[in-house]
Order: C-alpha cells, then structure tokens, then sequence
C-alpha cells in the first residue's frame, strides 16, 4: 500500500480517486487531519473499496504515522497535507508553522525510522514524494521567464514561507539521511472538488448565487492554472520515473491575469446557465482591497518533467475551465456539504 496524506483535500481527494480508478493499483491508506479543507464527501464513490483505509489524524502524530507504516508495509508516502490559503496564513499563520513546518518534520522523522529498518531493497524501492508549490519561488515581474527548479527560493506569504521551509527539510532528510525523497512544485490547481475559499470555485459559486465576484486589487495579478487530473498524473509519473532527490516543477503552461479567468469562468456560465434578467454574470464583478503582499505573476517552467520524463498537461485552460464549471453545476449535493457555518464565517471574515 502507499500512504497518501491531506487525501481528504482537493488535490489529494482528486489524487485518491484517480489513482484508484486504475483496478491494478496498490491500496492507499489516506491519512487526513479532516481540517475545514477536508472532506469526506469527496471520497464518497470509494465507500466500498477495501483498498481505501481512511485514518484521521496528524502528520505531526510521530507515533500514529510510524504505526501506519509498520501496519501497512507501506511503499511510498505522497504528503499532499498542509494548509493550503494564502489569506487565511495572513490572518493567522500559526496553524501553517505547526502543520507545514512542524508536521512535516515528524512525517519526516518517523519515515526515516521506518525506512531505516527496511531491508536494503525494500529501502531502494521506497520512495516519499512532497508535494509543493511554485509559490516558495516568490513573485516575478511581467518580462521574468518563468520559475525553473533552479530558481533561488523567496517566499512572501507566511504560507509560502511555511512551504518552503517544508520543502528545505524534505531536502535535508535527502543529502543528510539518505531518505529517497522527491519534491513536486506546482502552479495554481483548478478542477473538481476545490474548496470555494479559492478563487475560481469561490467565483463559480457567487456568480450561481447571484454575489459579487470579489477580484483583489486590480486584477491583473498573473497565475498559471494547471487542471487537477494532469497534477495527478505528473505525481504518479514521478512516482514511477523521478530520480531520487529532485525536484520537477509542475505546471499547465497557462497562465492568464485574474481578470481574465474570472471573464472566462462568466462567459461559459452565460451560455450554460443565462441568468433570468439577460445580464451577463460579469455584471457581478467588485473590486475590492488588495491582498496583502499580494505575488504578482506565478509561471512555472515545466519543461523538465517534459523532457526527462515525458509528461505534460492534457487539458488546456479552456477545456479544463469548461470541465470545472460543468462539474460544479452538476454536484449540488458536495457545494451544500461545504458551504457550512463555518465556511460563511470565512467569508465573513476576509470579504466584509
Ligand atoms: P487543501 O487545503 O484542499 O487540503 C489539505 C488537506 O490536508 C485537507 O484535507 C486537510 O484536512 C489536510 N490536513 C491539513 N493539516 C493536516 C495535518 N496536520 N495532518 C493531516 N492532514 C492535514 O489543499 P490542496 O489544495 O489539496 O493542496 C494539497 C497540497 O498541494 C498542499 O501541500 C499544497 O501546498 C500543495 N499545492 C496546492 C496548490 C493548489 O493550487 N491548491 C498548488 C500547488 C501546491
Ligand atoms: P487563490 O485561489 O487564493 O490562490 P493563490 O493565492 O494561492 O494564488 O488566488 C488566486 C488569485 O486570485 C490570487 O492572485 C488572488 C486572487 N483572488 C482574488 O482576486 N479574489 C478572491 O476572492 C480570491 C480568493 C483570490
């Protein structure tokens, strides 16, 4: 079996149900604090699969997480959690040092102590894969070329910093330990199951719902939008093919200013769902402040997992867009589970 953690989230829940989709693949023991990002709901379809063990619990719990990996012989580890929004890290970073920088050393630490007992060829096939992000390259200007795996690390958010502090200990464990680690850095996900805090779910949702469509500053703040399914399919390609120690940026070659998603997201709701009064959902749009510190412009070269490993994206950004609006037109009964009390509390917070 692998151990997947944070599979109860957005990328780790779409990451679960792809890899089990495949009838020949191991098992997966999911292991997922259940924070207000995660969600059982999104797992819902593997209710019946004895290959799907859900534990909750901490990446931080040492003892927990060796127990797993003794119980389970476990194979890989793909550390998917952390908390994952850059505003709620600038209204309170604390849960980011503890679950980001702390949890990931004792995930570290008990892998180390289970791999170190593992017989030499159990040791060579072993393999922990951390899953990152482009934002610990910090921000770039509008004429930068986009961030290779070489880029010097300059994180501007409590949680980038968070992140990259994660992704310089991971590295530690590598040239110190010895542990057989590879770190993926990735653009902005977009796609099923995406907690609405983030911005294209949260715009699908208040257009439906007839609310403004908040866009921070002016708008013009580049992202570079990867489809969650080719995100998946790059880990399990570096699962199979990474070499020990490297990191490979992820990235869908897409990168658009926020307005621009934001137009694109109310377009395809014009055609798909016309809005009673004739008028175009972008009549909702509202500028409002901007984010603290706000990154400019993310790019993510990924001509590296291209070339030594012959992966690249299958959706653009208007066929992957088209798919995500769709799927939430489509799932009523996830948006209800999500938009508890809690959530509105969130948005109360950060939009009032
Ligand atoms: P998410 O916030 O949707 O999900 C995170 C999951 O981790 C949740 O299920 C949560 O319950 C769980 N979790 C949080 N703290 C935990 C802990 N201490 N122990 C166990 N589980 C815990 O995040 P996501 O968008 O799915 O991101 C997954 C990973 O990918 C993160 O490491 C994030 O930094 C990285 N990433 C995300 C994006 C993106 O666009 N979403 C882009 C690049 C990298
Ligand atoms: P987000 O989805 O939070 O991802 P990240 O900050 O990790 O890139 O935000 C994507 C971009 O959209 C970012 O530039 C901030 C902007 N944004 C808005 O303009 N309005 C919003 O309500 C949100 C949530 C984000």
């Amino acid at each position: 079996m692998i151990l997947v953690t944070g599979g109860a989230g957005f990328i780790g829940g779409n990451f679960v149900l792809d890899w089990l989709a495949n009838p020949v693949a191991k098992g997966i023991v999911n292991l997922d604090k259940l924070t207000y990002a995660g969600n059982l709901a999104t797992l819902k379809s593997l209710k019946n699969d004895a290959r799907h063990i859900f534990v909750q619990g901490d990446i931080g719990d040492y003892d927990l997480v060796l127990s797993l990996l003794k119980k389970h012989q476990i194979l890989a580890v793909v550390n998917f959690a952390a908390e994952s929004h850059v505003d709620r890290s600038i209204h309170g970073p604390g849960e980011f040092i503890q679950t980001n920088v702390v949890g990931t050393f004792n995930l570290l630490e008990a892998v180390r102590a289970y791999w170190s007992d593992l017989s030499d060829s159990a040791k060579k096939e072993f393999r922990f894969l951390h899953v990152s992000t482009d934002e610990v390259y910090g921000s770039l200007s509008p004429t930068d070329p986009a961030f290779s795996e070489t880029n010097p690390y300059e994180p501007n958010s409590p949680y980038s910093a968070s992140k990259a502090a994660s992704d310089h200990l991971v590295r530690a464990w590598h040239h110190t330990y010895g542990l057989p680690v590879i770190t993926t850095n990735c653009s902005n996900n977009y796609g099923p199951y995406h907690f609405p805090e983030k911005l294209i779910p949260l715009v699908i949702l208040n257009a439906l719902a007839g609310k403004p469509l908040p866009i921070y500053g002016d708008g013009q703040q580049i992202r570079d939008w990867l489809y969650v399914k080719d995100h998946c399919s790059a880990i399990r390609r570096v699962l199979e093919a990474g070499k020990l120690g490297e990191t490979y940026n992820v990235g869908g070659w897409n990168e658009k200013p926020n307005l621009d998603v934001v137009h694109a997201i109310c377009s395809i709701l014009d055609s798909l769902r016309p809005k009673t009064d004739g008028a175009s959902y972008a009549s909702q749009i509202t500028y409002v402040k901007d984010r603290p510190g706000h990154d400019r412009r993310y790019a993510i070269d990924a001509s590296k997992l291209q070339r030594e490993l012959g992966w690249k994206p299958a959706e653009t950004f208007e066929t992957g867009i088209q798919k995500t609006v769709q799927w939430y037109l489509d799932n009523q009964e996830w948006i209800d589970g999500v938009i508890s009390g809690s959530y509105r509390d969130w948005v109360k917070k950060q939009y009032n």
